[in-house]
């Protein structure tokens, strides 16, 4: 990732969004304009989020990475095609999940091709756990859905094994992927090298 591909600060308002002070949430109003609200986790190098935003405008999309530069890159990426249903934020997930977000303010959790972080020394960087579906859970709306892809078959199997502990989600029928569907940037690589791509769609439980 070059810095040179990213917009100057002053171009990315409102596609990069800073990160809320302690103790503050996100101003959902601001930021969606009545639009249902989608986050993805993740967002790594963005197509995921710029295909989505293309392909559904009613939507507003917020795609949160942890890494600074991926997260300029992707604010600048949506900026330099004008779509203003999308935009990005410099952030860790759960922290979005756990402290950034009002209780019940977004629609949909995305959740792509997540670090598999395979040595036992990292596991504990690993974002699939239960606390990640229970801090989901409180800031889905009513119907809300978890998505997730991943092309690791543990990583895949984790993944279910943090849902069902979370007691919060159930998982949903999962329809054959339309070939316009919006795809990551993994997702893609995936394919090109024949990989099984095990996607999930986990739907929130009525409380
Ligand atoms: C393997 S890449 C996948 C990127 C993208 N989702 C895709 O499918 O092409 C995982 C991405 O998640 C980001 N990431 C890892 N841990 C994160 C966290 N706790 N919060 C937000 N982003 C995270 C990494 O920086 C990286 O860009």
């Amino acid at each position: 990732m070059r810095s040179e591909l990213l917009l100057p600060t002053h171009a990315l308002d409102g596609w990069l969004i800073p990160e809320p002070l302690e103790g503050m949430h996100l101003n959902i109003q601001a930021l969606t304009h009545g639009r249902p609200l989608e986050i993805e986790i993740g967002s790594g190098k963005g197509q995921f989020l710029l295909d989505a935003c293309q392909r559904r405008p009613e939507v507003q999309f917020l795609g949160c990475e942890v890494k600074k530069l991926q997260a300029g890159f992707v604010a600048s990426r949506v900026a330099k095609r004008g779509l203003r249903n999308g935009c990005a934020m410099r952030t860790d997930g759960l922290r979005l999940l756990q402290e950034l977000l009002p209780p019940a303010s977004i629609a949909a959790v995305h959740l792509y091709f997540p670090d598999p972080w395979w040595k036992r020394s990292h596991w504990k960087r690993r974002i699939y756990t239960p606390e990640l579906f229970q801090a989901a859970a409180k800031v889905l709306v009513r119907g809300g859905v978890f998505h997730t892809a991943t092309d690791v078959p543990h990583v895949a199997a984790l993944i279910d094994a943090a849902a069902a502990a979370s007691g919060r989600f159930f998982p949903g029928p999962v329809e054959p992927e339309a070939p316009d569907a919006p795809r990551s940037n993994f997702h893609t690589k995936a394919l090109a090298k024949g990989h099984i791509i095990e996607r999930r769609r986990f739907l929130l439980c009525e409380s």
